[in-house]
């Protein structure tokens, strides 16, 4: 499979935000702008990653949408099925309410919640033996870059969790690379700089098992509809992770629309 045969995907990563009367209104609008332009799921496909309380009833609002689009978790339990593990929400929970995407390894979560690579590699095997997509999130912070460890960094944070994905399960592995210092801060990575570190992504995972190299490889980082199409041009970023833009359901679409043109 070629980079440009892998699926693209945008997928909206909301964070702790927002209440829950502009959550609907936010699907809402989207879900307008998917009936009035609806996105093929062939040229680009959509998530939507809310808060976990959030979770059943916007993938309850959207089962009516033009287009499909999925339910992404946040972030899931180290700890698989069920038990006495307060705060946390297992694989296999998320599984039984049928939400089929998680978001893994996330920097904000690596910074805040001590989620270092056993955790995060933990997270990861039972989120596949529970049946579901991985979004797995790397990046290097800005003092790794300008040392000129980035891609040592993002590199090993793939190795870290390479002995827990069986081959056959690569295919429900998704990357997304988020350098740290363009989260949240309006610096993107200039297209030249991401697609030069997919690129490294994919020799890595290809050189991990031959599936691995099919994986998309999503890229977020002050994504707008701005630098989207740029970003969407280069060949091995398959899609994006948007944050703050996805808030707005006119940019959040504008990048998705950017994507499915593009790809
Ligand atoms: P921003 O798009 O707000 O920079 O956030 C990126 C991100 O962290 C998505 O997971």
């Amino acid at each position: 499979m070629s980079a440009s045969t892998i699926r693209s995907w945008v997928i909206g990563n909301w964070k702790m935000n927002p209440v829950q009367a502009d959550a609907q209104q936010l699907i809402q609008n989207l879900k307008q702008l998917l009936q009035h332009g609806p996105i093929a799921e062939q040229d680009c496909q959509l998530g939507i990653a809310p808060v976990s309380i959030a979770l059943l009833p916007v993938r309850e609002q959207l089962e009516d949408a033009a287009v499909k689009v999925v339910t992404v978790a946040q972030d899931v339990s180290r700890f698989p099925a069920t038990g006495a593990y307060t705060g946390e929400i297992s694989a296999d929970l998320l599984k039984d309410s049928s939400i089929q995407f998680v978001l893994i390894g996330h920097s904000e979560r690596r910074e805040f919640f001590g989620d270092g690579p056993a955790v995060v590699a933990d997270k990861i095997k039972h989120a596949l033996a529970a049946g579901l997509t991985v979004i797995y999130c790397v990046g290097e912070s800005l003092e790794q870059r300008e040392s000129g460890l980035a891609e040592q960094v993002v590199l090993q944070q793939i190795c870290d969790v390479a002995s827990v994905v069986k081959q056959e399960q690569w295919s429900n592995v998704m990357i997304a690379y988020e350098p740290i210092w363009a989260i949240g801060t309006g610096k993107t990575a200039s297209p030249q700089d991401a697609q030069s570190m997919h690129a490294k992504i994919r020799e890595g995972l290809q050189q991990i098992a031959i599936q691995a190299g099919n994986s998309a490889i999503l890229y977020g980082g002050s994504v707008k509809p701005e630098n989207a199409v740029e970003l969407a041009a280069c060949p091995d970023i398959n899609g994006a992770l948007v944050g703050g833009a996805s808030l707005n359901a006119e940019s959040f679409y504008q990048i998705a629309q950017a994507f499915a043109k593009t790809k």
